[in-house]
């Protein structure tokens, strides 16, 4: 089996890669309580009916799950199953039910130890390492949290011929973004098609997310806490996460990405930092192929700037009266930008309805 170590504060933990489901028996043997998405436990029904149903929580996912409210339910059930100080939290799900796991698995008994088998190609591709939890707060993504890495990662693409085309769209968002961060490294744009092809094929599937994994892994290694090389991982996200806000959640966060990624270059383009030629070449080969107009239900008021600045003043990014981007320049080399004005957030929202419709 395929597998790397990925280096942590709070320990080194491994990263298992696989196309089956042997790996369940060892995590069996972990003799510990399991919080499975209840949806991925009716479709591998086999794969928990030998386990002590006291031993399972089942939970809903929704964004509303990523709560204190979510995490007091959680706690309330923990309390009755009465766990002890080391039993571990095994988290089956995609990246709501990691982030939500996660952030239990670190405040119980200040702090248990934690497993996790990412379930959806988002989580598997990107979410499962680097060690960040992440509750919504109010309609606020992600704002509160805390970095607490699993002990183990057990990925199988077994998983995957179940999902939803949007949550598959999904998770290329993430990968996109990942490949494309590589690429501005050695300023080789072709890589990119040619890995995101490569992961269309059945087999090239998991040598995709083992790739993607990897640029992430580099990122996070160097600066765990996201004080600095980190923050460019989060080419996308500071529109992206507005967006997902605004749109109530009804836009996947990997599409959320990849238009935010769009909308990065657009104000890129208009400060003059990447060339018209690289621009259409960007959006008319990678970008716009994995936006899938047809799954999104885009409204006219989620290109509204104003609701928009709102969502964007909470970036935790954010350190000056601008807002916070991450934007590609000179030779497409990432850098964090915090003077992004009210009126380049309008033009940029004017411009990316004229490319997305
Ligand atoms: N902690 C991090 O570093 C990090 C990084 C990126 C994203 N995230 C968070 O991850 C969340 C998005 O994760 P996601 O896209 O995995 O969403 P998700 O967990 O909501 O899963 C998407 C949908 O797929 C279903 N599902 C899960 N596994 C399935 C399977 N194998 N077959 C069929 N259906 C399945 C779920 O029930 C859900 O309906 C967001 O809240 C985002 O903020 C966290």
């Amino acid at each position: 089996m395929k597998y790397f170590t990925v280096s942590a504060h709070k320990g080194d933990y491994t990263v298992f890669f696989d196309t089956g489901f042997t790996f369940f028996n060892s995590i069996k043997q972990k003799k510990g309580i399991w919080i499975v998405d209840r949806a991925v436990s009716r479709l591998y029904e086999e794969l928990f009916d030998d386990i002590d149903p006291n031993d399972i929580i089942f939970v809903d996912v929704s964004e509303e799950l990523k709560t204190l409210e979510g995490a007091t339910m959680l706690y309330r059930q923990l309390e009755k199953k009465k766990m002890k100080r080391h039993t571990p939290l095994i988290s089956v799900g995609g990246g709501i039910t990691q982030d939500i796991t996660g952030f239990v698995a670190a405040t119980w008994y200040r702090g248990v130890p934690w497993f996790y088998v990412p379930t959806t190609l988002l989580a598997q591709a990107d979410s499962c390492i680097g060690s960040k939890t992440s509750l919504n707060f109010d309609s606020f993504k992600n704002l509160l949290g805390t970095f607490y890495s699993p002990q183990e990662v057990f990925i199988s693409t077994k998983f995957l011929d179940s999902l939803d085309p949007k949550d598959v769209y999904s998770g290329f968002g993430e990968i996109i973004k990942l490949q494309l961060i590589k690429a501005q490294e050695h300023g080789d744009f072709q890589t990119v098609t040619d890995k995101l092809n490569m992961g269309k094929q059945a087999d090239g599937l998991l040598q995709l997310i083992y790739d993607s994994l990897l640029v992430k892994k580099e990122y996070i290694e160097e600066d765990e806490f996201d004080f600095g090389k980190r923050k460019l991982l989060n080419y996308g996200h500071c529109f992206g996460h507005a967006l997902e806000s605004v749109s109530a959640f009804t836009i996947p966060h990997g599409l959320a990405v990849v238009i935010g990624v769009l909308f990065a270059n657009i104000i890129a383009l208009k400060r003059k930092k990447i060339s018209q030629e690289f621009f259409e070449t960007l959006i008319t080969e990678v970008l716009l192929p994995h936006i899938h107009m047809d799954v999104l239900e885009m409204q006219e008021s989620f290109y509204g700037a104003d609701a928009l600045f709102q969502k964007m003043k909470k970036d935790k990014k954010r350190s000056g009266d601008g807002m916070a981007l991450v934007l590609p320049k000179k030779d497409f080399k990432l850098e964090l930008v915090q003077d992004i004005s009210m009126e380049e957030l309008q033009y940029g929202c004017r411009e990316l309805e004229k490319v997305l419709l």
